[in-house]
C-alpha cells in the first residue's frame, strides 16, 4: 500500500485547503480528486495513520539526513542519495542549491519510495539566501529586533522559493573569546541580547510558533536553534576544542539565549560538537532531554551537527558506531546528520533490546510532525514554486531591505575631527585588498550566495561619486605576506595575489594625489567562521605596514575594518583618524557603505562584543565577575597582587555597547520611581532624558544594566537587562523609560534555582556599557 501525499494546497480566504489522507496507491488522478475533498486530518490522527503503515526500518529512515551531493536532475535516482530516498532511508537532504535538483529529489521521495513521504530540505541560510545580509555578529550590532525579523522573513522568502524548507539558524552560542572564528555566526557576548535577537530571527523565518499545529505559510521555513549547547566556550577559542563549565555558569550565562529561542517556538534544535560535563552533547541526556524538553518545553526535533554521532567515537565515550547511535537516540537526538549511523544500526539495536521501537517512534513522530507543520503532507511541492523562484529571489525589494539593514550594522569606532561623513568632492583614494572583491563581501556561511550579481565597494563608490568626485583605486597589498596563510583564509574565495612592492607603490602614488584615503582592509570572509580560529587578532602584517605608510603621508585616512570577529585595533586607534568596523555587510554592502560614508545615513551600530587591546586579553567580556582583587579598567598603573596584567591595563579598547554617531547624545540624570521595594510587590520604572545634541537626526541605542551587589553567589559587575533603539531629531530630547521587573533581578543560585534575593542593586542606563548613569535600588524581604 502506498499513501498519496501529492496534492496542491492553496490558501482560500485565509484557510488552508488540504487533502484528506488517502489510503490507496498514489496516482496523479487519484491525488487530484483527493485535493478537492477538503482538509487534511488533524496532525495526531494523520501521523498515527501514517506510522501504522511504516516498517521499523522506514521509521528509522526518517531519522536520516544527508548532504545531497552534486546531482543532475535527470540522474538523481542513480545517485547514492537518490537510491536511499527511494528505499525510504532518508528523512531529508541539505545544502543543495537549485530548484530543479531539489524537485528531482522530492520526486523520488514522492514517486519512488513506498510511502511517498516528502523530504525535509535544509540549508545553512545563515544570513540570507542570494540577497545576503551582514554576518550575524554584525546584525546583532544593529540591536534592531524588527530588522532581525525582516532578515528572517526575507531569507525565508528567498529560500522557500528555491525549494528549501528548513534553515540551520539562528545560532545563539555565547562567545567570549574572539580567537574563535565562529564568534562571527552569533550575537556576541551577552545572553539577553543574543536571546532577543535569536527569537526575532526565528519569528521571521517561521512566522509561526512551531509548538502549535499551525501550518507555516509557504514563504516561511522552519528554523533550527544551534549549537546546543555551549559550543562558543571551546577552550582558547580553538575550534572543536574541549568545553568544561560549571552548571551555574551554563544556567546564568550560556543557556538563556537558547531558552529564549525555544520559547519563541523554534521547530528544531541542533546539538553541538562539544562535550558537556564530559559527555558529547549529542549523547547528553541531561541537556537534550531534561533541560531542553522537560525544563523548557521544547516540542520539536533534535538534529545532530554533521557527523557528531560518529565523532562520539573520537571523544572516547562509545566503542563503536552502533553504541554511539544508541547513546544519541536515548539522550534525545532524533535525526542523524551525515553519520549514517541510525540507518545502519538502530534496527539491530531494537532487536537486541538496547533501544525500543517506542524510542524510534518518538523520534520519527517528531520529524513527521515538522513535515506536517511545513505543509509538506498537504503539498510536498509547496516549496518548489517555479514562479516564485523567478520573482522572489534577489529582488529589488529584498536588496533594498538588505542595504538598509547593513547600514545599521556598521560600528563607528573613531571619528577624529568629524572626518566622516566625506563630501562627494575632490579626489578620494580607495585602497585595500577588500575594496574590489565580489566573493568576500557576504562573509562566512554564504552557501547560496551569487557573487557574480554583487557590487564591490569600488563599483559602488564609483557610482556614488559619478560626476561629483574622482575615485582613485589601488589594491595596495595582499591579505598576508605569506601566500599559504592567505590561502588558509580564502577557501576558494580568492583575493588577487600580487607583487608586494609594486602594489604598495601604486597605493602610495594615488595616496599622494588624493585629498582623502579610504582603506578597505582586514580579514577575508573565511578568516572567521567554522574552523577559522586565530591566535593573533591584529591586522595582518602587510596590510598594517601599508596602513602605516598611508598614515605617514599626512593625508586623512578612513579605515573600513572588515572583520568576522572583534579584532585588535590598538595601533589603528592611535594613528588613524577615522575607523569604522564594517564586518561583512552582505551583498548590498557597497551601496550601504556609500550611504554611510557620504552621510546619507548616520551610523548607529553598537558593539555586541568587547574589542580587546591585545589578543592576550581574550576571553574578554563586560559581564565578568569582580574577583577578590579587582582593578578598575584602564588603571594606568600596574597593581601588584591584584587582578591585572603586567603589560596591558584591564578593560577593552572599545567596550560592549559602544559605537559613535554623526551626532552626539547627552544623557540626563537617571531617576527611579522608587529606591526601595518589597520582594513580592513592586512596580518600578527607571527614567532618563536623552537628548540629540548634534546637528543630524539619528538613532541611539539606550542600554539598561543591573548589578546585584551582594548575593549568595558572586554576580557579574553588570548585566544587560534591556535596551531601546530610539530615533531623535537633531536637538530633540525624550524621556526614556524602562520597567524594572522582578525577572531582571533573577539568577540561578547554587541549587540551580531561579531566584531573586533581597538586597542592594545598582540600576544603570547609558549609551554603552562603560558610560552609564547609576541609581541604587533596595529590595526588602517581605516583613
Ligand atoms: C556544521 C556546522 O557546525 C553547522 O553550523 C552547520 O549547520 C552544519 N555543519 C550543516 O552544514
Amino acid at each position: 500500500m502506498r499513501t498519496a501525499f501529492i496534492s496542491l494546497s492553496f490558501l482560500l480566504a485565509g484557510s488552508l485547503m488540504v487533502p484528506a489522507i488517502a489510503h490507496t496507491p498514489a496516482s496523479k488522478k487519484k491525488v487530484a480528486t483527493t485535493t478537492q475533498k477538503g482538509k487534511i486530518l488533524p496532525m495526531k490522527e494523520y501521523i498515527d495513520q501514517l506510522m501504522a503503515k511504516m516498517t521499523l526500518q522506514e521509521k528509522i529512515g526518517q531519522l536520516n539526513l544527508m548532504v545531497a551531493g552534486d546531482i543532475t536532475t535527470g540522474g538523481a535516482l542513480n545517485t547514492q542519495v537518490g537510491g536511499d530516498i527511494a528505499k525510504g532511508n532518508m528523512g531529508g537532504v541539505f545544502n543543495i542549491k537549485g530548484l530543479d535538483k531539489i524537485k528531482a529529489l522530492q520526486d523520488i521521495a514522492i514517486k519512488n519510495s513506498r510511502l511517498g513521504i516528502p523530504l525535509l530540505v535544509g540549508m545553512d541560510v545563515i544570513h540570507g539566501y542570494e540577497t545576503m545580509f551582514p554576518i550575524p555578529l554584525a546584525l546583532s550590532c544593529s540591536w534592531d529586533t524588527e530588522a532581525m525579523k525582516k532578515v528572517g522573513e526575507v531569507s525565508a522568502k528567498e529560500a522557500s522559493a528555491a525549494g528549501i524548507n528548513w534553515t540551520y539558524s539562528p545560532m545563539v552560542d555565547i562567545a567570549l573569546d574572539a580567537r574563535w572564528g565562529r564568534i562571527s555566526e552569533g550575537n556576541g557576548e551577552d545572553p539577553y541580547l543574543s536571546g532577543v535577537m535569536g527569537a526575532a530571527l526565528t519569528q521571521g523565518y517561521q512566522g509561526a510558533d512551531m509548538r502549535t499545529e499551525e501550518i507555516l505559510r509557504a514563504d516561511r521555513i522552519m528554523a533550527c536553534l544551534k549549537h546546543f549547547a555551549l559550543y562558543g566556550a571551546v577552550e582558547s577559542g580553538k575550534e572543536y576544542n574541549t568545553v568544561d563549565m560549571s552548571r551555574i555558569r551554563m544556567m546564568n550565562q550560556y543557556l538563556p539565549p537558547y531558552e529564549a529561542v525555544v520559547k519563541a517556538g523554534v521547530g528544531s534544535v541542533m546539538s553541538s560538537f562539544n562535550l558537556i560535563d564530559y559527555t558529547p552533547a549529542t549523547a547528553n541526556h541531561w541537556m537534550m532531554t531534561d533541560v531542553l524538553r522537560k525544563q523548557w518545553g521544547f516540542k520539536g526535533f533534535v538534529v545532530t551537527d554533521y557527523a557528531s554521532i560518529a565523532e562520539i567515537l573520537n571523544h572516547g565515550t562509545a566503542k563503536d558506531l552502533k553504541e554511539a547511535s544508541e547513546q544519541a537516540l536515548l539522550a534525545g537526538t532524533d535525526m542523524d546528520m551525515c553519520s549514517n549511523a541510525f540507518v545502519k544500526h538502530l534496527e539491530q539495536s531494537v532487536a537486541e533490546g538496547k533501544v525500543t521501537e517506542e524510542d524510534i517512534n518518538t523520534a520519527c513522530r517528531r520529524i513527521l510532525e515538522a513535515k506536517y507543520k511545513l505543509g509538506l503532507f498537504s503539498n510536498p511541492y509547496r516549496y518548489c514554486n517555479a514562479k516564485r523562484n523567478k520573482t522572489d529571489i534577489y529582488s529589488a525589494e529584498n536588496r533594498q531591505i538588505a542595504r538598509d539593514v547593513a547600514a545599521e550594522t556598521f560600528v563607528l569606532l573613531k571619528n577624529e575631527g568629524n572626518l566622516l561623513p566625506l563630501k562627494k568632492q575632490g579626489k578620494i583614494a580607495l585602497i585595500g585588498p577588500l575594496a574590489d572583491t565580489r566573493n568576500n563581501i557576504a562573509g562566512t556561511w554564504s552557501v547560496a550566495q551569487a557573487p557574480e550579481k554583487y557590487t564591490t565597494i569600488k563599483e559602488a563608490m564609483e557610482k556614488a561619486l559619478d560626476g561629483k568626485a574622482t575615485l582613485l583605486y589601488a589594491q595596495g597589498s595582499n591579505i598576508w605576506r605569506d601566500r599559504e596563510l592567505q590561502k588558509n583564509g580564502e577557501q576558494g574565495k580568492s583575493i588577487a595575489w600580487g607583487d608586494e612592492v609594486k602594489m604598495k607603490n601604486e597605493a602610495l602614488q594615488i595616496a599622494k594625489e588624493a585629498d582623502v584615503i579610504v582603506c578597505a582592509m582586514g580579514e577575508t570572509a573565511d578568516m572567521s567562521g567554522e574552523c577559522a580560529s586565530r591566535t593573533n587578532l591584529e591586522m595582518p602584517d602587510v596590510q598594517q605596514e601599508l596602513l602605516a605608510e598611508l598614515a605617514k603621508t599626512g593625508k586623512p585616512v578612513v579605515l573600513l575594518n572588515f572583520a568576522g570577529r572583534p579584532t585588535v585595533l590598538s595601533w589603528e586607534k592611535e594613528h588613524i583618524p577615522a575607523i569604522m568596523n564594517v564586518w561583512f555587510g552582505g551583498s548590498e554592502v557597497g551601496d550601504a557603505l556609500c550611504d554611510v560614508i557620504f552621510g546619507d545615513k548616520v551610523p548607529s551600530g553598537k558593539l555586541t562584543t568587547s574589542m580587546p587591546k591585545t589578543t592576550g586579553q581574550e576571553p574578554l567580556y563586560y559581564n565578568h565577575q569582580n574577583t577578590g582583587r579587582p582593578v578598575p579598567d584602564d588603571n594606568q598603573k600596574f597593581a601588584k597582587f591584584a587582578s591585572n596584567c603586567l603589560d596591558v591595563s584591564n578593560g577593552p579598547l572599545y567596550p560592549f555597547g559602544y559605537g559613535l554617531s554623526y551626532t552626539t547624545f547627552e544623557y540626563g540624570d537617571l531617576k527611579l520611581s522608587s529606591h526601595e521595594v518589597n520582594m513580592d510587590d513592586w512596580k518600578i520604572t527607571a527614567t532618563i532624558n536623552v537628548k540629540n545634541t548634534g546637528s543630524r537626526d539619528a538613532d541611539e541605542i539606550v542600554q539598561l544594566y543591573i548589578r546585584d551587589m551582594v548575593a549568595s553567589i558572586s554576580r557579574p559587575v553588570k548585566e544587560l537587562k534591556g535596551f531601546q533603539r530610539i530615533h531623535l531629531a537633531a536637538g530633540e530630547s525624550r524621556e526614556i523609560c524602562f520597567d524594572i521587573t522582578p525577572e531582571m533581578l533573577k539568577f540561578y543560585n547554587a541549587e540551580l534555582k531561579h531566584v531573586i534575593e533581597p538586597g542592594d542593586f545598582q540600576i544603570m542606563v547609558g549609551g554603552n556599557s562603560k558610560e552609564v548613569k547609576t541609581q541604587n535600588l533596595t529590595v526588602k524581604k517581605h516583613p
